[in-house]
């Protein structure tokens, strides 16, 4: 019999608002909503073999073996996918693990773009992954439980299984019902012919990752409760904003969510920084682009790259402008995309 096999390709995503911060007790609950763009372009392409011989799932990422940490993520979302899997983690039952009963799989996956881009590569790689695995598995999910399962590895994964537009709510605190939370679309991608414009400015990976980061800045940070208690209402203004095709109040929305973010991350003890020189000479050349007419607005993510989000018109004459800042090292232009789908 030939083993069950599928392949999913997914897309990263980048927040108009961003999530930074979890709620305590676990479950991967992020403490604010986010609002992101799919972005076609750039692709991951996961996928998932079962292989019933193996005594532990492989992962493969890029043709090299990956981390132990890399692996033991992929299981886990495998592990949720697997039937019964997900309820389990969701009512938090300790007893038998509906997991043990799963065949082991080989996963190989390949991203089209690089790693060090600071285009979250671990939201598109969860989001293939969950639609492979699922695939594979014969689990038939839905697409909601699928954006569940990925958010409980990254939450940014939760978003890229939609195209378009897509909210991640906050979580409620609470009861077990509360520890559901995938995302929802809340307009196509083919709603708004806006760009986001990457300013790469530099080919090294982030020193501090995205959990231990928003981890930092909520035990250590006197600005976290502050940046706790503004984030909704901003995202509701980017909501607002994507949902009428306001490019000048998505992107003012977009600009104080991401500073407003960053201003907790540097509040922290110690101040976690992860801008560079050319990150902020980029953040003054959108500024000027600004005064000269153009509507270009900045958002910056856990790394120093400055994306610049504007409408498709206006790509060329952001990507020169980006391109003659000293320390801009390229430039990368992308359009919004589809969700995590089966490669037929
Ligand atoms: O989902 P994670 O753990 O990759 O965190 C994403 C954090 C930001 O990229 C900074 C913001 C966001 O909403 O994508």
């Amino acid at each position: 019999m030939q083993p069950a096999r599928a392949t999913a390709v997914a897309h990263p995503n980048i927040a108009l608002a961003k999530y930074w911060g979890k709620l305590e007790g676990g479950h991967n609950l992020p403490a604010v909503p986010s609002l992101s763009v799919t972005l076609a372009g750039m692709a991951t392409r996961t996928t998932v073999e079962v292989a019933p011989g193996l005594a532990a799932d492989e992962l493969v990422l890029g043709g090299k073996a990956a981390a132990e940490g890399e692996r033991a993520r992929a299981s886990r979302l495998c592990d949720l996918v697997w039937p019964g899997g997900l309820e389990a983690a969701a009512s938090g039952a300790g007893a038998a693990d509906p997991a043990a009963a799963r065949p082991r799989v080989r996963i190989l996956s390949h991203n089209d773009f690089p790693t060090a881009a600071g285009l979250a590569s671990s939201a598109s790689a969860f989001a293939a992954l969950a639609v492979a695995a699922d695939a594979a598995l014969g689990a038939g999910r839905a697409r909601a439980e699928l954006s569940d399962i990925a958010r409980r590895v990254s939450a940014s994964a939760g978003r890229s299984l939609y195209g378009g537009f897509v909210e991640l709510p906050a979580a409620r605190e609470g009861e077990p019902s509360a520890r559901v939370l995938p995302a929802v679309e809340v307009a196509p991608a083919d709603h708004w012919a806006l760009a986001v414009v990457v300013g790469v400015t530099t080919e090294a990976r982030k020193e501090v990752g995205s959990t231990e980061g928003m981890l930092h800045t909520a035990r250590t940070s006197p600005y976290y409760p502050a940046w706790v208690a503004s984030a909704p209402a901003v995202c509701r203004r980017v909501r607002a904003a994507v949902l009428a095709r306001d490019i000048a109040a998505l992107g003012e929305a977009c600009e104080e969510s991401a500073l407003a973010m960053h201003a907790a991350a540097i509040a922290a003890r110690p101040g976690i920084v992860y801008w560079n020189g050319a990150t902020v000479d980029l953040m003054a050349a959108v500024r000027g682009l600004r005064r000269e007419g153009l509507a270009a607005y900045f958002t910056i993510d856990a790394g120093p790259h400055v994306k610049v989000v504007c409408e498709q018109a206006s790509v060329a004459t952001v990507e020169t402008r980006l391109a003659s800042v000293p320390g801009c090292l390229r430039t990368i232009a992308a359009r919004p995309g589809p969700g995590a789908r089966v490669e037929p």
